[in-house]
């Protein structure tokens, strides 16, 4: 039996967008830049997928929406893309708990002389938008916070946020990498200017993700080329990769609402579940949470277990989950958001995290804590 609780990592890509991708490869796979028939098939493939992603958020036009590769480099777009608009550096206001998208392009950014502000999280892992206003400065530039913490689940208040951030006319970008697809996602009503999506984390394939735009927001691309994505991003864009993610798009956003309930039920059910092991703490906000997001840290007296130690169990008995520290040189590290959320080095290196997706079934849940029980029982 083979149990996949990892749908934050990545998801199976949907049958439809598989086909979809097959189709692409053998007949559509044109250059959307060239004038000539294949070319114009092309372009009514990427334009098709950029009217299906705009639309998932809904963003007013299809010119807000550049693809690029993914969630990771939608991130580096926003961040060094308003940084290059500066000929000197300014000030970025982010938080303690962001994907390394996020917090390694601050992190490169202050090394150049900008100064980087991270705001601090409660033990839930949550910002205090009151935190965001004292931070303000008048050299800032941009405020970047992410929507659905990817380890922990928790949702932050972005339309409260931005709200601020515009008061002050700065700036507000958010990674929604992880709440698209979950959560509804409207970026008039959020108020953001710029928002991070990536294909894979929806049922598409990995390789596509994009970057909304905010109509006149100004970035400067990353580098140079034939000018794509309205020179934004030059390269040929991944077309296959680029037309699963705009039907994965419009998949997600058909099936959001019945969706995000049956997942919010199994991880009630998980939760209840867990309260029945001694050894799970849940981490994270339980109300404002991603839908398909648990996450817990494994409060047991052996100093052995880490968890990576247990996705490592959990893999021999055939499932699939993640742990929230990394290893380094051989040595595991605590997770920077536990940390950052006030837990000990000790607690952050227990992390671990189950996030379910549309295949999921309540005997998955039922199977899973099984098997972590008697793991956590044997060692
Ligand atoms: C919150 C968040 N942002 C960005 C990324 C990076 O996205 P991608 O894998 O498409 O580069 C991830 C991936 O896990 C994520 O969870």
């Amino acid at each position: 039996m083979q149990i996949y609780l990892d749908s934050c990592a990545t998801t199976a890509p949907r049958q439809e967008v598989v086909k979809l991708l097959q189709e692409n490869l053998t007949l559509g796979w044109g250059n959307p830049s060239s004038l000539h028939s294949w070319g114009e098939r092309a372009t009514f493939a990427l334009e098709k997928a950029r009217w299906q992603v705009a639309s998932l958020i809904n963003a007013p036009s299809v010119d807000n929406i550049i693809f690029t590769s993914g969630g990771t480099e939608a991130d580096n777009l926003a961040i060094f893309g308003i940084a290059s608009g500066y000929d000197t550096p300014q000030h970025i206001i982010t938080t303690t708990v962001e994907h390394s998208a996020i917090a390694l392009p601050c992190t490169m950014l202050e090394k150049q002389g900008w100064q980087i502000s991270r705001l601090p999280v409660n033990r839930e892992g949550k910002v205090n938008p009151k935190d965001l206003e004292k931070a303000i400065q008048t050299n800032t530039v941009l405020v970047s916070i992410i929507y659905g913490q990817s380890e922990v689940g928790t949702i932050q208040p972005i339309s409260e946020l931005a709200k601020i951030s515009k008061k002050y006319q700065v700036l507000f970008h958010t990674d929604a990498v992880q709440t698209a697809g979950r959560l509804t996602l409207d970026v008039e009503a959020l108020g953001v200017d710029l928002l991070s999506l990536s294909s894979h984390k929806i049922y598409g394939i990995q390789g596509a993700g994009a970057l909304y735009l905010r109509k006149g927001v100004e970035i400067k691309p990353l580098w140079g080329g034939g000018g794509q994505e309205k020179g934004l991003r030059s390269g040929t864009q991944a077309l296959g990769a680029i037309a699963s993610f705009g039907l994965a798009a419009q998949l997600a956003q058909k099936e959001l609402e019945s969706e995000s309930l049956r997942l919010r039920e199994l991880r009630d059910y998980l939760f209840r579940l867990s309260a029945q092991c001694p050894y799970l703490t849940i981490t994270g906000d339980t109300l404002h949470r991603l839908p398909h997001h648990g996450s817990f840290i494994i409060n047991h007296p052996s100093p052995n277990i880490t968890g990576r130690r247990i996705v490592r169990e959990l893999n021999f008995a055939g499932i699939g989950i993640s742990a929230g520290s990394a290893c380094n040189s051989g040595k595991t590290q605590p997770s920077s958001s536990l940390l950052a959320m006030g837990y000990s080095p000790e607690e952050a290196i227990k992390g671990i995290r189950i996030s379910l997706d549309r295949n999921t079934t309540k005997e998955d849940i039922e199977w899973t804590l099984t098997a972590l029980n008697q793991i956590l029982q044997r060692i």
